[in-house]
């Protein structure tokens, strides 16, 4: 389900690009999380579209150069199933994007999702 959700940003990425301008996915381990980012130089998302990408079957106004449906074509449910996947893993999806120059997308993954914690009572203990 990750590596969906990687491939779907993946599919935006160039599909919403020029096809001669670079898609870099870059993984970073941090302490605590996984951190996936997906950049673009492709056409950037407007500020005022950018709160509804998530939502299913929501798509922005399309941007030079690709006004035509069938530059860039889809359905609107990519993103949705990004951002359910981050939550179902406890972990984020975020983005960065201007137009005419591209987009950032960030998927951030905790690696544990709930630690073991010796304070609490041990419901095995006898006293
Ligand atoms: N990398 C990107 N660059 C520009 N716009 C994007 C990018 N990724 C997503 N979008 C915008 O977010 C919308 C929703 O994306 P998504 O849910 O994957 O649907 P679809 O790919 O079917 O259009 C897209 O229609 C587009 O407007
Ligand atoms: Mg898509």
């Amino acid at each position: 389900m990750i590596a969906r959700a990687v491939t779907n940003l993946l599919a935006n990425a160039v599909k919403f690009s020029h096809p001669r301008h670079d898609v870099v996915v870059e993984a970073f381990a941090e302490s605590d999380l996984l951190r996936i980012e997906v950049k673009d130089q492709g056409c950037g998302i407007p500020p005022e579209a950018i709160p509804f990408i998530f939502e299913k079957f929501y798509r922005a106004p399309r941007l030079p150069p690709l006004e035509e449906e069938a530059d860039a074509p889809g359905v609107g449910m990519g993103l949705a199933f990004v951002r359910d996947i981050a939550q179902l893993h406890r972990g984020r999806i975020t983005v960065e994007s201007e137009v005419g120059v591209g987009s950032v997308f960030t998927l951030r993954l905790p690696f544990i999702q709930e630690r073991f914690d010796n304070s609490k009572e041990n419901v095995f203990s006898h006293k």
